[in-house]
């Protein structure tokens, strides 16, 4: 990429050129508008959307007699928020796990039932008679609405589930919120949880009026909804056509109720309005027999639903079996079938990815899937292509099932061109032109540029920007690109040193535009441990492993000097490692592969100067814990909990759960038929305690 000429200033500007730049303007910030507010997926930083506009103004002031009939300044609100406030959420706003058939729901069923031990517990349990809330999932942005003492005083949106934004001066504006709730008989904090959308009628109206207004239409009720709530003007969010269902909730200072089906209704009594579909069901059938009888009414609904959502109606059995990493054990959504259309693939382009992969991407002539405008779709790799003979121009059939990537499903024969040839997958990188292999049983090609290949350095660092790492705002993949190019940014560190003199004297930017991106910046330079340990993109440590390291080790010092130990494959720290639940040998391998680099020392060294590494975030045990900090050992048969239980019951008590007995071992709990992690951990001198000891321990 090359470094654009300076801007002509708008006091050189002669007619005819005025014309033409505000033209250029229309249509430039038409599509960054598209992007923002139908794709949520902006690619210029708010600052630099802001000097378009500005620009566009100034010009128009010269020239009044120019001034478009769809020029961006006639559009009120179109203008994005250029940030609300963050808020930590006092409780995580989890997503939910997919079942996409029968066999996934009864899967989930079983993992239910054999969570528990205790007789009195599995009477609750049994697959063909368990209770269990059934509600429609709708198609909105959840919210979560903090009351205290009745009074609303925060809206946040869910954000990545940790930390959201505060629309709370928006969330006031829809009528189905109370501002106060109704009754007396509510906890004095108490978060009420639940989904923003709009109905397909007020949808459609809304798009009529802003066509009409020359404005673009959003795509969907979805988007139409998110689009309204971050407006940073309330008075255009009140205009929206809004509406609001509870369904859950996040902290209160009180337990609401002994089930969900009560907690439901208390949200009615309150104020709120629950949906009136919801079904309390008794076993797997009944909540199969649900899913067919909204997959039949769909279409009748006034607004978009995109599966049912199943939670286990006992709130103790629910507070047991408690959250996977993602999402909680105790409910699941249960997804319509997947939406199906055809359309033209125009081209496969190629994607490198930050460890070299060489993914293809269908590049398709626009179709409406579901109610979303669809333009790309994955390939997945060469065999796919090959195996299903995609071609470009051919004809395909794309499906899209919720917010999953599109995929290409199969090639319309019939409608394929007699001049089609089949697809080649490049052999090099589209990039670096370094070789591209393949090696043996690995479904990807990879570019071999490794440190050279452009493409990969720009989407590391892309990776160690985004929302779910270090999370700068405004530093969009186009600026990398440019920076990288330029040479202001090379490595994770440099993006801490950047010299923001320069920067305000490029092409889009200016002083105040440089500055807020250095606030950004500096905005960021603590973080957690756990997105600390994702931003570094080491391979097959996505979000879920990284927490998984954080948690376990806590401390950047701790984890990296155990992994500098964990070098050593017949050491202790190489096997603590590989005894965390949920990391196996293979992500091990590359986690200890990543210190084995001394480049990567160096990265490491080289961005501590800059950032500070805070410990890690996630839920705090109890401060009277007299597990907290523990390490802990389950062996043998228990019978008053599952293994799992036993797990997310001591890991709930600030205790770290350990496959084998060590020096490090605080506890051995000892079940039925113990064999030989008893006998090392009496020689290790590691206290054991019975399976009773850990009960009145763990409290339960
Ligand atoms: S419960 C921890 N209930 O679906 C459980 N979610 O895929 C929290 N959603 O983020 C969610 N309708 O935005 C729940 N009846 C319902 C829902 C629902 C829609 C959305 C919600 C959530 C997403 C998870």
């Amino acid at each position: 990429m090359s470094r654009r000429a300076e801007p002509t200033p708008v006091d050189e500007f002669d007619e005819k050129a005025a014309r033409a730049e505000l033209k250029r303007l229309a249509q430039a910030i038409a599509h960054h508008d598209r992007l923002y507010y139908e794709k949520d997926a902006p690619e210029v930083s708010d600052a630099e959307y802001d000097a378009l506009r500005r620009r566009n103004t100034a010009i128009e002031e010269r020239f009044p007699d120019l001034v478009r009939a769809d020029s961006p300044s006639h559009r009120v609100g179109a203008a994005p928020a250029t940030g609300f406030a963050k808020v930590t959420h006092a409780k995580p706003m989890l997503s939910l796990d997919n079942a996409f058939d029968e066999a996934d729901v009864r899967a989930f069923f079983q993992s239910v039932r054999n969570f528990f031990r205790r007789p009195e517990d599995l009477e609750r349990v049994d697959p063909a008679s368990i209770e269990v809330a059934a509600e429609p999932k709708i198609d909105g942005l959840s919210c979560s609405l903090r009351y205290e003492h009745g009074r609303l005083v925060l809206a946040a949106t869910r954000g990545d589930g940790v930390t959201g934004e505060d629309v709370t001066a928006n969330v006031r504006t829809l009528r189905d919120v109370p501002h106060e709730l109704h009754g007396s008989d509510w906890p004095a904090r108490i978060e009420v949880r639940g989904e923003v959308y709009m109905e397909r009628p007020g949808f459609f109206a809304l798009n009529g009026e802003r066509e009409a207004a020359g404005e673009p239409a959003f795509a969907n009720p979805r988007n139409a909804a998110a689009g309204s709530l971050r407006q940073l003007d309330p008075a255009i969010t009140a205009a929206r056509p809004l509406k609001f269902f509870a369904y859950a909730w996040g902290e209160a200072a009180a337990p609401i109720a002994e089930t969900h089906w009560q907690a439901l209704q208390r949200f009615r009594a309150w104020g709120f309005r629950v949906n009136p579909l919801s079904k309390l069901c008794r076993g797997v059938d009944e909540v199969l027999a649900f899913h067919r009888d909204m997959a039949a009414q769909r279409a009748e609904l006034p607004y978009d639903i995109d599966g049912v959502v199943y939670k286990v109606n006992d709130l103790d059995l629910e507070e047991r079996l408690g959250f996977a990493a993602r999402a909680p054990r105790w409910a699941i959504a249960h997804k319509f079938p997947a939406q199906q259309a055809q359309t033209v693939l125009k081209e496969i382009v190629i994607q490198v990815g930050r460890q070299g992969s060489l993914t293809p991407v269908a590049v398709l002539e626009p179709v409406t899937v579901g109610g979303v405008v669809v333009q790309r779709a994955t390939l997945h790799n060469e065999d796919e292509i090959a195996r299903k003979d995609i071609r470009e121009g051919d004809t395909v059939t794309i499906q899209r099932a919720g917010d999953v990537i599109p995929q290409v499903v199969s090639v319309v024969m019939e409608r394929r061109p007699r001049s089609s040839k089949p697809y080649a997958f490049p052999q090099e990188c589209p990039i670096c032109r370094s070789l591209a292999v393949r090696e043996p049983g690995e479904a990807v090609r990879r570019c071999t540029g490794g440190l050279i290949c452009p493409a990969q350095a720009v989407e590391r660092l892309r990776h160690f920007v985004s929302r779910d790492a270090f999370d700068i705002e405004g530093l969009g993949a186009r600026h990398i690109a440019d920076f990288w190019e330029d040479r202001l940014i090379r490595s994770p560190a440099d993006i801490f040193r950047l010299d923001y003199e320069a920067i305000s004297r490029r092409e889009g930017w200016g002083e105040q535009s440089a500055a807020k991106l250095r606030e950004a910046i500096d905005a960021r330079r603590t973080i957690t441990l756990d997105r600390f340990i994702y931003a570094l993109g080491i391979p097959q440590v996505g979000q879920q492993t990284a927490k998984l390291l954080a948690r376990h080790y806590r401390s950047l010092t701790r984890w990296r000097t155990a992994m500098e130990q964990a070098q050593d494959r017949d050491g202790e720290a190489w096997r603590e490692l590989n005894d965390i639940h949920g990391i196996g040998e293979d992500t091990a391998t590359d986690v200890a592969g990543f210190f084995a680099e001394k480049h990567n020392r160096q990265l490491l060294d080289d961005l501590l100067r800059e950032v500070t590494v805070a410990g890690y975030a996630g839920a705090r045990p109890p401060a009277d814990s007299p597990l907290a900090g523990k390490t802990i050992v389950f062996t043998g048969t228990l019978t008053a909990m599952s293994r799992s239980e036993a797990k997310t019951r001591a890991e709930a008590l600030g205790a770290t759960v350990s496959g084998s007995v060590s020096g490090k071992t605080d506890y051995l709990v000892v079940g039925a038929d113990a064999g030989s992690k008893a006998e090392k951990a009496r020689a290790l001198g590691v206290k054991t305690m019975s399976e009773e000891e850990w009960l009145a321990l763990a409290g339960r």
